[in-house]
């Protein structure tokens, strides 16, 4: 259950929703066929300590959703055509020249580490205090591909002037980044989101994100049975219940179009599809991917 004013440690609550993401790159990172790899993954999630996870990692998950024929359960292929997507948008906008970018809620999301940056990016990674330490506690010793500034705020608060104070110049154009974040956050502080965002974009900033905003929520049936699964192995994680889903929430697709922007979007399944990958005829695939860009 959220409350307005809740925080987290990396293995709880929200926290752990970064965990099983990197988990699922983890995963697609051991591929023969992966489409793309995220070579510090596996080191984020095993340096929890924590049993659960490291079944995870070692396929314990896995192996009992095919077991018990469900292997829709979370599936974590929709995390990889979402991946691919947003890694495509950084090289788009490093080639367009932008040398600023932001992550929020950037939880243990690598591209920092992993991508190529032409050089003189500066970027930020904004998220929880405990996430983003435990982030660097991980990863000590390993240099970042960008100049890298971490930005440990509540998103639901004052972070604008926080990532200000760290060295954000809202005068240069902004590649804007929020993955796996908007239905974290209640109805009020998404337009806030998108309101500060705005605010603090000059012209040829953009903005990549995901949404799945009318989609029906999974039936409650397959959210118990993946909340079950995952305490099989050891995890306490029931995602939806983390998740706001109040009437008349913002979409991004509209709020941006809306506010001038240009935004193009295509669906995940599309993304896989593109490169090869079969997608199951599940709702988690019908998302959107978009990208905007202010003129
Ligand atoms: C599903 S994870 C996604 C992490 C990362 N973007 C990725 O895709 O790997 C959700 C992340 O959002 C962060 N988050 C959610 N609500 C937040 C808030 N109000 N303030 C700061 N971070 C928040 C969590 O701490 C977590 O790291």
């Amino acid at each position: 259950m959220r409350s307005d004013d809740d925080s987290w440690e990396i293995t709880e609550s929200v926290g752990a929703t970064a965990l099983g993401v990197a988990a699922m790159r983890a995963a697609e990172t051991r591929r023969d066929d992966a489409l793309f790899r995220d070579p510090y993954a596996e080191r984020l999630v095993r340096a929890t300590g924590n049993d659960g996870w490291a079944r995870m990692l070692d396929g314990d998950f896995a192996r009992r959703r095919q077991e018990l024929g469900r292997p829709g359960v979370g599936n974590g292929g929709f995390l990889v055509g979402r991946t691919v997507y947003f890694d495509e948008y950084f090289a788009a906008a490093s080639a367009a020249g932008l040398r600023q970018v932001v992550i929020l809620a950037a939880g243990l999301d690598a591209r920092a580490y992993r991508l190529e940056w032409p050089s003189g990016t500066v970027l930020f990674e904004l998220d929880q205090p405990k996430v983003l330490a435990f982030k660097a506690e991980a990863l000590a010793g390993v240099q970042p591909a960008a100049d890298r500034h971490e930005v440990a705020v509540d998103l639901r608060h004052d972070w604008p002037q926080a990532l200000r104070d760290n060295g954000f110049d809202p005068t240069v154009p902004t590649a804007w980044l929020a993955e796996g974040l908007l239905r974290y956050l209640p109805a009020d502080a998404l337009d806030r989101l998108f309101e500060n965002i705005e605010a603090l974009s000059a012209p040829g900033s953009r903005l990549a994100t995901s949404t799945g905003q009318g989609l029906p929520r999974l039936p409650e049936s397959e959210r118990a049975g993946r909340a079950a699964l995952l305490a099989e192995v050891g995890i306490q994680l029931d995602v939806d219940s983390l998740w706001y889903a109040e009437e008349g929430r913002s979409d991004p697709v509209e709020w941006f179009a809306g506010h001038g922007w240009t935004v193009s979007s295509t669906g995940l399944a599309e993304v896989l599809t593109a490169h090869g990958r079969p997608t199951p005829a599940d709702e988690t695939y019908r998302h959107t991917l978009l990208t905007a860009i202010r003129g």
